[in-house]
């Protein structure tokens, strides 16, 4: 039975967890997909660096027409981040016929549908669910799960980095930079730090769950964006005096055809639901027409959470390769309306 070959893009924070989830699930991917899952090429910068994650030397290159070009690679991971050459990237991958999985929010944010309109008309799927709250399978959820219903408002807390900062600025009396050192240290921020605690990542995220959740053309630069880098240690500790907790709130509420979208700190009570999501971890509270109020709660960032997204978009596509069905919109999280919009 032939293997899936799988080129991943990037061995950092979470293609390390991609790597140690392929390795150890094996017997899982299998009662999954009915074949074995291989890792055939690993794209990186430095292939001396010494790494968490123990692969064999001979699958890194630093040439990413190693992956493109290899006519046995069935699905490309991205998990390297950046968005000109990782653009260019990812198109050229389904231009060649690979399925592509990534985590990248800002890529999905900007150019979203551009993508998904080259993988449909090349037969291919593009999965992103890692780039939405790590572990959450939030896109799902909007795409599938509550497909049958009109939502009209989210609301949540989507960046681990802040929501780890606040907590430990908060509960243990930290400071600023130092905790945002530890989020670094502990693979939740981003390579530059500034788009989490600008709030930029958190747009980014929510710019992707509007343009689902409400199937409209959302733009990030429509998104009102403020981070955390000015909320000092007395501003906590006065709100705590008053039973508030504050947090990076994103907001996203439909009214008819007008659609507001912002990312904020925000003083919760602390009877608010989201006001006792601590640490990296993330929530998102959905409220449907028919359905009423859902809220979903997970691991926000990380290794493997992030990772455990990853594997199961993978496990999706192999799904739909044993079914013929890739590229066919039939499961793939599309953005339906601005496909449709940008046809007329
Ligand atoms: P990371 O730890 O910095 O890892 C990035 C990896 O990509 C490294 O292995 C790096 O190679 C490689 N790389 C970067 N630029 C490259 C280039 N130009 N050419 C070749 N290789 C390159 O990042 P990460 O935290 O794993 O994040 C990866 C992606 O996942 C990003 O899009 C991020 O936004 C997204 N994401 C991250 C998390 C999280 O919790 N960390 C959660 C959800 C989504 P070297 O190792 O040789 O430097
Ligand atoms: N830097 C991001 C965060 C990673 O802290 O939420 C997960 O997308």
């Amino acid at each position: 039975m032939k293997a899936i070959s799988i080129g991943l893009f990037g061995l950092g924070t979470v293609g390390s967890g991609v790597v140690n989830i392929i390795e150890n699930h094996q017997d899982k991917l299998m009662h999954q997909v009915g074949c074995p899952v291989k890792i055939r090429k690993i794209l990186v910068q430095d292939i001396n660096k010494n790494r968490g994650v123990s692969v064999d030397p001979l699958l890194l290159t630093t040439n990413p027409n190693e992956i493109l070009d290899d006519p046995d690679i069935d699905v490309i991971i991205e998990v390297m981040g950046g968005i000109v050459e990782t653009k260019k990237n990812i198109i050229a991958a389904l231009q060649n016929g690979k399925h592509v999985v990534t985590a990248n929010k800002d890529l999905m944010a900007l150019h979203g549908s551009e993508l998904l309109t080259v993988a449909s008309e090349s037969g291919c799927d593009l999965y992103y669910e890692a780039s939405v709250a790590g572990g959450i399978p939030i896109i799902r959820t909007l795409v599938d799960g509550l497909a049958s219903d009109r939502i009209v408002k989210m609301m949540g807390i989507v960046n681990g980095t802040t929501n780890f900062i606040l907590t430990k600025m908060s509960q243990e009396g930290k400071a600023y930079q130092s905790v945002l050192k530890e989020a670094q240290e502990l693979g939740f921020a981003e390579s530059d730090p500034t788009s989490d605690v600008e709030g930029l990542d958190a747009a980014r995220k929510m710019t992707i769950l509007a343009t689902l959740g409400f199937s409209m053309k959302i733009d990030l630069e429509d998104v009102k964006v403020s981070g955390i880098s000015n909320i000092s240690e007395e501003d906590l500790q006065y709100g705590k005096q008053l039973g508030y907790t504050m947090k990076l709130i994103g907001h996203a509420h439909r009214d008819g055809e007008k659609v507001e979208v912002s990312v904020q700190p925000t003083l919760l009570s602390n009877r608010h639901p989201l006001a006792s999501v601590n640490n990296e971890y993330n929530a998102i509270y959905v409220y449907g027409e028919a359905v009423g109020e859902t809220m979903f709660y997970g691991p926000g960032a990380g290794s493997l959470p992030t990772a455990t997204a990853i594997v199961s978009d993978l496990v999706a596509v192999m799904k739909n390769m044993r079914l013929g069905v890739n590229g066919k919109n039939a499961v793939t999280p599309q953005y339906p309306k601005i496909l449709k919009d940008e046809a007329e």
